[in-house]
């Protein structure tokens, strides 16, 4: 009963089968693409719309109410700097001695990464800037966005009255 005709068909019939459904597989495949191998790789997917969060903002100049850094400046506190330099003391000196960090004795208007001996990060190296008490506000209100790869792993001090016053402290110290 099994001839060769028989058995032709029956396999004619497999691979037909196999075909339509490789062919479904295609025709599926290219009218409903939510692979997401086909997005992302390389094209950007264009937005309907975008939420503006004020990200950019916020990473260029951080949104402070209030008075600015200078006005606070003029009028710091240097005893008061002292207590918020109690957040600082872990990783650094004020005696001429590196530890985490380098020493901080004169680092208001000393020129950034000069500790000759110490190891500094190639973010702080690249700053080639001197440390203004602009320049300190800025490093300290977040040290990863002044210098982005710093290995001063410390989030910043976020009140405008806390730096004015730790850096009128170090100013102290030259
Ligand atoms: C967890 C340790 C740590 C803490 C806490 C820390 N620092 Fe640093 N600091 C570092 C390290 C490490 C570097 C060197 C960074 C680099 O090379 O990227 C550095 C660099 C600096 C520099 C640059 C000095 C130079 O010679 O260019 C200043 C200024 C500074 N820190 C101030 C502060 C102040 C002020 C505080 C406290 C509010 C503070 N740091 C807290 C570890 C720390």
């Amino acid at each position: 009963m099994f001839d060769t005709m028989t058995l032709t068909k029956a396999g004619g019939a497999v691979i037909g089968a196999l075909l339509i459904f490789l062919l479904g597989n295609w025709a599926a495949d290219g009218l409903y693409n939510i692979a997401p191998a086909a997005h992302g790789e390389g094209e950007e997917v264009a937005q309907a719309y975008s939420i503006d969060t004020g990200a950019d903002a916020a990473d260029a100049a951080p949104a402070e109410e209030g008075p600015s850094f200078d006005e606070v400046f003029a009028a710091a506190d240097p005893a008061a700097g002292e207590k918020v330099f109690a957040k600082c003391k872990a990783c650094h000196k004020v005696d001429g001695n590196n530890a985490t960090g380098p020493h901080l004795d004169g680092v208001v208007g000393r020129a950034e990464a000069s500790v000759a001996d110490f190891a500094y990060s190639d973010a702080l190296k690249g700053l080639g800037d001197t440390w203004t008490p602009e320049h300190l506000d800025a490093f300290l209100t977040s040290p990863k966005a002044y210098a982005p790869g710093t290995k001063m792993s410390f989030a910043g001090l976020p009140k405008v009255q806390d730096r004015a016053n730790l850096i009128a402290y170090l100013a102290t110290l030259n």
